[in-house]
């Protein structure tokens, strides 16, 4: 795995809207792994931006999200398909039919995982895959004990989670406790992976990722697993990593597989 270090959170941010919209430009039909979350706001802030005064253009790109309440209808504001609208597909040229979210009020939630799956599958695959990192440990709503085989499933949300998405949904009584996700599996099998973290409250969850074992107690070590992942993090959510002290807050470290 690559690790790259930027002084804070917008130049992280903007250095992963860069190796997205690299993969936007590079290939004629792009499909696109995203995420959702604070951190991710700022990616796609970038990317409107660039959208709006470079020119870059949506309009081929089919996306895939990783995840979504179960329960939530895309209407719901805390709905993932609401975020995605609302910090992205509204604010670019993509065709909005060929944005995919996991529907969070499917009546038959089992058969809505293989939907996701036949539909990943019809495109080819994932190209890029944009990943944020929970305090637990997850990548996508896969929490601690995720098999690194896991697919599109409907999994149960761990008590970090709850907490941690508390705030929007105004009380963790009103967290939905579960979701659809993407898993694992799909996660590894996308051609690229950017994981994106930045702030103090990801530094211990940081080198847990990047330097503890590899283990189904922290999902997101299974990235270590995949040839083509590079974490791009600011100085702060570096901070508790080993071999993170950079000469340089820019500068780019490999690390060990
Ligand atoms: C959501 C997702 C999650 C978030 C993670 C970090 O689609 O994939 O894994 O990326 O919970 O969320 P923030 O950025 O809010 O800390």
């Amino acid at each position: 795995m690559k690790i790259v270090i930027q002084p804070g959170p917008a130049e992280a941010a903007e250095y992963a809207a860069r190796i997205v919209a690299d993969a936007i430009r590079s290939r004629p039909r792009p499909v696109l792994g995203l995420a959702t979350g604070r951190t991710m706001e700022a990616v796609y802030a970038c990317l409107v931006q660039w959208h709006h005064r470079a020119g870059l253009d949506f309009s081929s790109c089919r996306t895939f999200n990783l995840d979504e309440y179960l329960g939530l209808p895309a209407s719901d504001v805390n709905s993932y398909r609401h975020y995605m609208n609302e910090h992205l597909f509204r604010q670019v040229n993509i065709d909005l039919r060929q944005t995919r979210l996991p529907d969070g009020a499917a009546t038959d939630p089992a058969a809505e995982c293989e939907r996701y799956e036949c539909l990943i599958a019809d495109a080819g695959g994932v190209d890029c895959q944009l990943l944020g990192i929970g305090q637990s440990g997850h990548i996508g709503f896969n929490e601690p004990g995720s098999d690194f085989n896991s697919r599109t499933r409907i999994v149960e949300l761990s008590p970090v989670t709850l907490r941690q998405n508390a705030a929007s949904f105004g009380g963790i009584a009103a967290v939905p406790r579960r979701a659809i996700t993407m898993g694992i599996g799909n996660i590894l099998e996308s051609r690229r992976c950017v994981l994106l973290a930045t702030g103090h409250a990801k530094a211990n969850i940081i080198a847990a990722a990047l330097e503890g074992e590899v283990t189904t107690d922290v999902p997101a070590t299974a990235l270590r697993l995949h040839s083509d992942c590079v974490a791009v993090l600011d100085v702060a959510a570096a901070a508790r990593l080993n071999q993170s002290k950079p000469r340089h807050p820019a500068e780019v470290l490999s690390g060990k597989a």
